[in-house]
Formats: C-alpha cells, sequence, structure tokens
C-alpha cells in the first residue's frame, strides 16, 4: 500500500511541431492484480426498466445531474451526484431497479453501488418537494404505498435512532429505523438494518419506493438521536449494509457481488415499458453475460478520515467504489491530465463525470463538437455526430466504451426537436476533493464485481452486444 507515486511531467514534443503535452505518470498500477477467478454467481436477479416521465428539456437535463450517490457526512458532494432518473425521449434512460421483498411485502427498489443504506418509504409516508415544503403523497411518485411495518411479521424497531440521508440531487429522507428480512434475486437476509422513513423528499417514478445501497458501512446514514435534524457525523452508527450481512450470515460462499447493465434500446421504451433483459444484479460470483479476457483487479481506492482525501495510509476508510483511472484514452487525450484518483463506480449515476478538462478535450473531438450548454451545464451534441473513441485504463487494462453510450437523447426542444447530451460530462475542476463518476456509460462495456470484504473490483470487458 502506498506505493502510488505522481510524477507529472511538462514536455515539448518535436521542434517542428512543438506542443505542450502533459503527462501525469501514475507508477503502473503497483496494486493491481491478475483478474480474480470469479465464479459463477449463486444467485441472479434481473434489472427491469421503466418509460420515462420527466417531459421539460429542463427536468430531463437537471435530472441527469442528480440522484443516489450520497455525500460523505461533513464533506463534499460528488462532483454531479447521481443518477438513475428517467429521460423524456431517450432511448438510454434505464432505471436499474430489481424486485426485492422486504418484510413478505413486495417492492421495486433502486440499486445504488453510490450510497450504502437500505430503504423504503414506510406506509403513511410525508411526502416533501425538495425546498422541504409539504405536498401531496402522490407527487413524491413511490410505486407503493410503502412498507406497513404493522403487518410485517418480520419486523423490528430499532428505538430511539434516527434514518437521515441526502442525495447528491437533494432529493431527502428521514425516519424511524427498524430491522426486516429482505429477499433479492434468490438471497435472503434476515434481520437486516433499514430505513423506514416517514418524511420524504423524492422524486419518484410510478415504480420504484426505495433503494439499496451496496457501498461501504462508513457510508451509512443512522444516527444515535430520536430527532434526525441532529444527525451528525459524531452520532452515526455505521452498520452493515445488505450485501455485507449477507456475507455475514454466510448466505453466499464468495464475498462478491456483480453488476452487468445493459444498455437499452429505443424499441424497448417505444414499445414495452418494462424489459426484463436489463441485465443482472449477481450474488456470490460474477453475472452471466458473456465478457471477453480483457480484465483485471484493482484495489478500492480508501480515503484519510481526518482530510476525506484518497488515502492508502493506515486508518484510511473505505465509502464508494472508488478507483484509480490510470488514464482516459481518445484522440487528442495526450494533451491533457487524464488520470485521477478519486474515480467512483456508480451504477446509480446515468453519466460518466469526468474533470472540466478531460469533459472539454473528448467533447472537441466530435464531429461536430459538442458545446457546453450554459442554461444545464451540460454538453449538448448533435443526434448524428460522429463518435471519437474513448477508454478507461485502469489496472493497466484499457476498456472500451461503445460509441453508442456516448450520445443520449435527453429530452425534446419546443419545437419537438430530439435534444442530445454525451454521456461524458464535466464533473468540475481536478481539484482535491472532488469526486468523479464512472456512472452507467461505462458500466454498460463491462461486468463489475465487488468485493467489499477484500475492498477490491474487478472490471471485465463484456462482450460487444
Ligand atoms: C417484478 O414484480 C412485478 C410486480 O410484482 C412482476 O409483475 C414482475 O413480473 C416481476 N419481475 C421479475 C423480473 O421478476
Ligand atoms: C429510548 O429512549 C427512551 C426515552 O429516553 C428510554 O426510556 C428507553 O429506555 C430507550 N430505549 C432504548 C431501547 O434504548
Ligand atoms: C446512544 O447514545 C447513548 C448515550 O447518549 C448510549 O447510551 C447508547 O448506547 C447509544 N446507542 C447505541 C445504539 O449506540
Ligand atoms: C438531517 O440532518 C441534518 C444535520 O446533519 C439536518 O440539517 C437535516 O435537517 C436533517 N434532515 C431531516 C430531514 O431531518
Ligand atoms: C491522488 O492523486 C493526487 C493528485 O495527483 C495526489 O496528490 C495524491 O497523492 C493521490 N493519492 C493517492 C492515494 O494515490
Amino acid at each position: 500500500m502506498g506505493l502510488l507515486t505522481v510524477v507529472s511531467a511538462l514536455s515539448l514534443l518535436g521542434a517542428a511541431h512543438a506542443e505542450f503535452n502533459i503527462v501525469r505518470h501514475v507508477a503502473p498500477a503497483p496494486r493491481a492484480k491478475e483478474a480474480a477467478a470469479l465464479p459463477p454467481a449463486e444467485f441472479s436477479v434481473p434489472f427491469t426498466a421503466k418509460t420515462p416521465r420527466r417531459s421539460s428539456k429542463k427536468g430531463a437535463l437537471a435530472a441527469l445531474r442528480g440522484k443516489p450517490t450520497k455525500k460523505i457526512p461533513g464533506k463534499k458532494a460528488p462532483g454531479a451526484g447521481g443518477s438513475t432518473v428517467a429521460v423524456d425521449g431517450s432511448d438510454f434512460d434505464e432505471e436499474y431497479l430489481t424486485n426485492v421483498t422486504i418484510g413478505g411485502q413486495h417492492f421495486s427498489l433502486i440499486i445504488d453501488t453510490g450510497s450504502s443504506d437500505t430503504w423504503v418509504a414506510q406506509k403513511g409516508f410525508n411526502c416533501f418537494d425538495l425546498d422541504g415544503n409539504p405536498v401531496s403523497a402522490d407527487t413524491c411518485a413511490f410505486g407503493t404505498p410503502g412498507l406497513d411495518t404493522a403487518t410485517s411479521k418480520t419486523f423490528q424497531p430499532f428505538p430511539n435512532v434516527s434514518f437521515n440521508i441526502t442525495y447528491g440531487d437533494g432529493e431527502f429522507l428521514s425516519g424511524p429505523v427498524g430491522f426486516d428480512t429482505v429477499s433479492i434475486g434468490g438471497l435472503s437476509v434476515s434481520h437486516q438494518e433499514i430505513g423506514v422513513p416517514t418524511l420524504t423528499a423524492w422524486e419518484g417514478d410510478g415504480i420504484n419506493t426505495g433503494l439499496i445501497g451496496l457501498a461501504f458501512p462508513g457510508l451509512t446514514s443512522v444516527y444515535n438521536t430520536t430527532d434526525p435534524t441532529k444527525a451528525s457525523g459524531a452520532n452515526q452508527l455505521p452498520y452493515n449494509p445488505l450485501f455485507l450481512s449477507a456475507v455475514s450470515q454466510k448466505k453466499v460462499k464468495n464475498p462478491f457481488f456483480s453488476v452487468a447493465l445493459d444498455r437499452g434500446t429505443f424499441d424497448q421504451q417505444e414499445n414495452d415499458p418494462f424489459d426484463p433483459n436489463l441485465g443482472f444484479l449477481s450474488f456470490g460470483g460474477i453475472a452471466p453475460v458473456p465478457v471477453t479476457n480483457t480484465a483485471v483487479t484493482v484495489p478500492v481506492q480508501g480515503y484519510s478520515a481526518t482530510t476525506g482525501l484518497p488515502s492508502n495510509a493506515p486508518g484510511s476508510e473505505f465509502f464508494f467504489y472508488t478507483v484509480d483511472v490510470e488514464a482516459y484514452t481518445f484522440p487528442g487525450s495526450n494533451h491533457v491530465i487524464t488520470a485521477n484518483n478519486n474515480t467512483i463506480l456508480d451504477t446509480g449515476t446515468t453519466l460518466n463525470f469526468v474533470p472540466t478538462e478531460v469533459a472539454a478535450a473528448y467533447s472537441a473531438q466530435f464531429k461536430p463538437p459538442a458545446t457546453l450548454d450554459p442554461d444545464f451545464g451540460l454538453y449538448i451534441v448533435d443526434c448524428d455526430a460522429k463518435v471519437p473513441a474513448f477508454n478507461v485504463v485502469i489496472g493497466g487494462k484499457t476498456f472500451t466504451v461503445d460509441a453508442r453510450d456516448q450520445i443520449i437523447p435527453a429530452g425534446t426542444d419546443d419545437n419537438g426537436n430530439i435534444i442530445c447530451i454525451t454521456g461524458t460530462q464535466d464533473g468540475g475542476p481536478d481539484v482535491d476533493g472532488d469526486i468523479f463518476i464512472l456512472g452507467d456509460v461505462f458500466l454498460h462495456n463491462v461486468v463489475s464485481t465487488y468485493n467489499p470484504v477484500a475492498g477490491e473490483v474487478t472490471l471485465t470487458q463484456r462482450a460487444k452486444y
């Protein structure tokens, strides 16, 4: 550990065509390993999708900038927040939801590797808008009336504590905490700690009633206070998220869960709001989709508990599935610093959010170039533009992102014309503490397998589909 050396070099290349070539050398991934041999999964559950619900261009674009991806308590929110929000007019509008039962009651929940709490709205919840004003319950647009804790035979309250979470886009929830049996794809975890919020500021989709967070205990949001407004780092009561409970209850042989997110098709959206074939969430091994030989296992990057910056020093803590991106490679990428060791793998975010300079350099390579829309802070691109190649180098291996993931119909303007945005957007300047995101745009191209016990992630390039 602690061996990553970063050397910055500025060199002039060629006398005739003198140009600056900025390189950030990251020592060749001393911590990367041969890809772990991953067994087939013991349990798999398919993802389901839904049609978009947002009609205004503004709403659609704003939605792309925000959803799960929790803030580290007391630290800055990840650059752009995450998003699972469906986008009107998009043919890539997946929400990665799975069927789950809690206390024997059926729900569809969002799967999020960018946060750690499992929660389901509690029956009788009070809905609020994002400014905190009370609104009618149907405004929260949950898919069910919520968990009825009274009729669950397995629900047990956790007295005198509270759940309080705010996501990157400003959605927030608070309320009681309890324990219940959570079953998903043949995996059944008993006595799982869950939030059962009664105060919900949520921009739902009419399908989901909550979310399953699969990141680390340090990101959980239960506090030792009956008053959720008194939640703080000092009274946080970290607990095992769902998958770590499954491991400790020996419900899986191997401590892996694995995600294959299929890109959706236009056809599916037009003809059928539900598509059972949007990939898999799998437990105990690798998700069951065809893959190539390109694979690597890398350690999860930890954070210093004091500075909140990436650190490998003793006492550093895991929050997100953060990886060291050694480089993004695309035409012209050697002119910018592309290495970044504070980038998370987040199923709860639709787009990639990369450092400003990387996004600018990549956007310029579309033909015609993508341009930054000042209203939305997003790169807009001609829907028929030629897409430059884009690869992500992690652990010495190069993972290719399909061109189809880099142009996303994001809504229609007032005249009914389709507006497209790029899949790889500006996540803010590359300064200390800013967290960047490899979202579904990247994750459509790999199987990502997470081992929260060893603190490792295995990425495997998928066969083209
Ligand atoms: C998920 O649940 C819904 C509603 O209970 C059901 O109609 C659907 O078939 C389920 N999907 C899968 C893939 O099990
Ligand atoms: C919860 O708080 C109440 C009031 O402070 C107290 O009487 C009770 O013993 C507490 N319960 C638990 C389980 O700590
Ligand atoms: C909550 O804090 C009280 C002291 O204020 C302590 O007695 C209790 O054990 C704590 N509860 C938990 C679950 O840690
Ligand atoms: C959550 O806790 C914060 C303090 O950490 C507080 O400002 C906020 O009001 C709480 N949210 C809810 C919904 O209680
Ligand atoms: C992460 O990258 C920054 C910026 O290059 C560097 O200063 C820092 O030492 C790196 N941290 C780790 C743990 O690699």
